[in-house]
This record gives structure tokens, C-alpha cells and sequence, in this order.
């Protein structure tokens, strides 16, 4: 029954949150006359006595006491006595539970939100160091137009906000507070439910008491909204190693971020990026287990929901880790501009700014410039040139009215300075973009709006 029913091993991590809820709790109680001031003042002292002795790892947690709660409240009792049996008045491990969890998400959500925000500054600082550094754009990973690899590295900064946003989405609604709720009806008590919940930083206390103790949507949306991140970092990561490979190498990892092979001396394992990638797995699985544990659930709380913590736990490690790993890897990178330029031009990544040019200059349709560009293509891939290479007369036997000005649009240089159109690739617009991401992410900026 212990080794099924106790769950101390891992809830332990719930307990400075605990013991803010249960001074919270006692304020209040002695605020209403449940509780006396002296046996409210020796709660909260004994209560401040037991987070230092937990801080300095100088308490046994007991699994015969089941949970953090009870250790809790068992440790409370021997140290201040008759006082302590008095905590527990007007409250149950039901709400306690469920407002411990709710503060400790919300707490992981800060903490992840100031991640995101450090990792995109670095992206972006990055980003705009390389605003004008040609690499390949790809789609269906083919090489496809010239980009720059600052405007590449902004696209995360884009994805990144996303899941911040979605953290601060999460965040908003999780922040009603249960205790109060007591078992699952109520309490007989004169409580004052607006007084924990303001105490404990929550914007309102839950409204619904069977509601405020079986809810976990709020670790399934933390979940989902970490899902999200998790396939974000793994493409990323996915980047990397595709990057770092030696058929590419666009970029460089130093010896910091990566491993050697034990028989072949000279690999450069991009391991970190692979992890990375790897953790996913284990978010996604803590997302659709909890959804398990949930769904054929009925009102108010069952133990099932005991499990919801492990969950969590295994889906924030994951991401903070491969947050980090990710975070240390976009800095350390050593892009290598001129393979990544040379690569930017084969494979008539130009094509497109040769139909551009047709349209543009000679005022044909589109549909038309893309076939005439089809057979000035293949006759360049015929000689084994580039397009650049072509001569005029070879172009204006497909193409009569083709002219001098075609050779200004065929490098890949000017390919991207001509994507200026909002939210395009050329260069100033990626410093510009770069620019804002830093002013809007750097702290002095922000704490000088406040
Ligand atoms: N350890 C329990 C949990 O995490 C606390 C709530 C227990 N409540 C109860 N009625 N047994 O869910």
C-alpha cells in the first residue's frame, strides 16, 4: 500500500509552495477568530523553522507520511504541539494539493518565460551580426532562394515569442486560487477566501469548490504550451546537427558542445542538439499521460490525480534542460559564411529572380516568365553552368528581349537585398527586425518603460 499509495518521493518539490499556502491558511484563520494569535503566531514560526531546515537539507521526508503535506504537518506538530493539530481547520489535502500545484506551474512558467526571454535576446544579437550573411533557403530541403542567416535566426525568435505568449496565456487562467474549497464542498467555517488567495498572489479564489479541487487543466494547458516549445528546440536542434554535418558544415560547434567518436577519430558529435531533440518525447508523453490520467475522472478528487505531478515534473526538466543546451549552442555556433555563400548560389537558387526580372522588366505573366526561366535553366544545367555563367546570346536565343540588365538580379547577393517586402529576407530588413527584437528583449530597455 506505501510503495502504491505514497508519493513524497517526488512531491517533496512542492514544499516551499506548501508552506506558503499553509502561512497563508493560518493568517487567515487567526484573521477570523478561528484560530487564536498566539497559536496562528507559532504555526508561522514553526512553519518559517521547517522551510530552513528542508532549505539546508537537514529534514527526513518519511514516506509512511504519504505526501509533502503530511510531512509537512507532521513535523509542525512535533515541533510546537497542540497548535499545530489547528492548521488543518477549514482546508484539506484536496485544495491544499491543488493550490500548492497551481503556484509551483506558476512559478515554472516565470522561470521558463525568463529563459525564452534570454535565449531570444541571444538569437537575436546573433541574428543581427549576421543581418547579410548568404546562406541557402531551403523548402522540402532543397535548396530553394538565397536568405541571410540572421533573418533564418529571427524566425526562431518569432516561435520563441509564440510560446512565451502562450506560457503568459496559461498563466492568466491558472492564477485562481482553490485553497479554501476544503474536501470538495465547502467549509462550515467563517473563512475568508478573497484574503488567501490576494496573499498568495492569485488575482481570485476558484469559484466553484468541486471545480477547484478536481481542475487540472491547468498542467495539461502548461503541458501542451511545453509541447509546443519542446518541438520548437527540436527543430532547432534539428538545424543544428543538419548544419554541422560535414556534407554542410555551415556551422561549427566548439569541442564545448561536442563529443568525439570512440573509434573514429574525427567526428564531431553535435550530442547536445541530439538530446535536445530527444527530450521531446518525454514532454509529449507527459502531455498525452495526463490527458490519460484525466479523462474518464469524475467530480470531485481522486487519487488518480496524484499523478499529475510526476507529469509535469518530467515535461519542465525536459524542456529546461534542452532550453539550456540550446541557449548555450546558439552562442557558441561558428557560422562559416563563405560555404554557407557558396552553397546559397547552386542549384540556380536564382531561378525565381530570373522570372522576377522577366515580369518586371519585360512585362510578361508570370506563369509565362516561370517557363521561359524553366528552359534558360535547363539549358544552363545542359552546359553545366550557373546562371550566371550563361552568356547573353545564349539567354536571347530563348529569349529575344533579354538584356545586360538580366546579370544584376542573377547573383545571390542581390536576390536577397531585393526582398525588402515586409517580413522578406534582405538585409535591412533583418537588421531593422534585429534591432527591435534586442530593444524590445534587452532588461534596461524594459525596465525603463516601467
Ligand atoms: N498526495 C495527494 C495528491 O497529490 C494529496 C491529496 C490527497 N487527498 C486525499 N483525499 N487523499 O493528490
Amino acid at each position: 500500500m506505501q510503495a502504491i499509495n505514497a508519493s513524497i518521493s517526488f512531491d517533496r518539490r512542492l514544499w516551499r509552495q506548501d508552506i506558503l499556502g499553509s502561512r497563508a491558511h493560518a493568517a487567515m484563520l487567526a484573521k477570523q477568530g478561528i484560530l487564536t494569535p498566539a497559536d496562528a503566531e507559532a504555526i508561522d514560526a514553526g512553519l518559517v523553522a521547517i522551510a530552513s531546515a528542508i532549505e539546508n537539507e537537514d529534514f527526513s521526508f518519511d514516506p509512511a507520511l504519504e505526501d509533502i503535506h503530511m510531512n509537512i504537518e507532521a513535523r509542525l506538530i512535533e515541533r510546537i504541539g497542540e497548535a499545530g493539530r489547528r492548521l488543518h481547520t477549514a482546508r484539506s489535502r484536496n485544495d491544499q494539493v491543488a493550490t500548492d500545484f497551481r503556484l509551483w506551474v506558476r512559478d515554472a512558467i516565470d522561470a521558463l518565460h525568463a529563459m525564452l526571454g534570454r535565449t531570444m535576446l541571444s538569437l537575436a544579437t546573433r541574428a543581427q551580426a549576421y543581418a547579410a550573411t548568404i546562406m541557402p533557403g531551403f523548402t522540402h530541403l532543397q535548396t530553394a532562394q538565397p536568405v541571410t542567416f540572421g533573418h533564418h535566426l529571427l524566425a526562431y525568435v518569432e516561435m520563441f515569442a509564440r510560446d512565451q505568449a502562450r506560457l503568459a496565456d496559461c498563466r492568466r487562467r491558472l492564477n485562481e486560487c482553490p485553497l479554501g474549497a476544503a474536501a470538495l464542498a465547502g467549509t462550515s467555517f467563517p473563512i475568508d477566501r478573497i484574503m488567501t488567495a490576494v496573499a498568495l498572489g492569485f488575482d481570485r479564489p476558484a469559484a466553484n469548490s468541486l471545480d477547484a479541487v478536481s481542475d487540472r487543466d491547468f498542467a495539461i494547458e502548461f503541458l501542451s504550451a511545453l509541447s509546443i516549445l519542446a518541438m520548437h528546440l527540436s527543430r532547432l536542434a534539428e538545424e543544428l546537427i543538419v548544419w554541422t554535418s560535414a556534407p554542410y558544415r555551415f556551422v561549427r560547434l566548439s569541442d564545448a558542445f561536442s563529443t568525439g567518436s570512440s573509434i573514429m577519430p574525427q567526428k564531431r558529435n553535435p550530442d547536445a542538439a541530439e538530446l535536445a531533440r530527444a527530450k521531446t518525447g518525454r514532454v509529449f508523453g507527459a502531455l498525452i499521460g495526463l490527458l490519460a490520467v484525466m479523462k474518464g475522472l469524475p467530480l470531485a478528487y481522486s487519487k488518480d490525480m496524484q499523478e499529475d505531478k510526476e507529469a509535469v515534473f518530467i515535461g519542465f526538466d525536459a524542456v529546461e534542460l534542452a532550453l539550456a543546451a540550446m541557449a548555450g549552442m546558439i552562442m557558441d555556433m561558428q557560422p562559416d559564411a563563405a560555404r554557407m555563400h557558396a552553397a546559397a548560389g547552386v542549384d540556380y537558387a536564382t531561378a525565381t529572380d530570373l522570372a522576377d526580372y522577366l515580369v518586371r522588366d519585360l512585362g510578361m505573366p508570370f506563369r509565362t516568365a516561370h517557363h521561359v526561366t524553366g528552359r534558360i535553366v535547363a539549358e544552363a544545367e545542359a552546359r553545366g553552368v550557373g546562371l550566371v555563367d550563361l552568356s547573353l546570346d545564349v539567354m536571347q536565343a530563348i529569349e529575344p528581349r533579354i538584356d545586360g540588365q538580366v546579370y544584376g538580379c542573377l547573383s545571390v547577393e542581390a536576390s536577397v537585398a531585393s526582398r525588402r517586402s515586409y517580413g522578406g529576407t534582405a538585409p535591412e530588413n533583418v537588421a531593422a527586425a534585429a534591432a527591435r527584437w534586442i530593444d524590445t528583449l534587452t532588461p534596461e530597455s524594459s525596465v525603463s518603460e516601467t
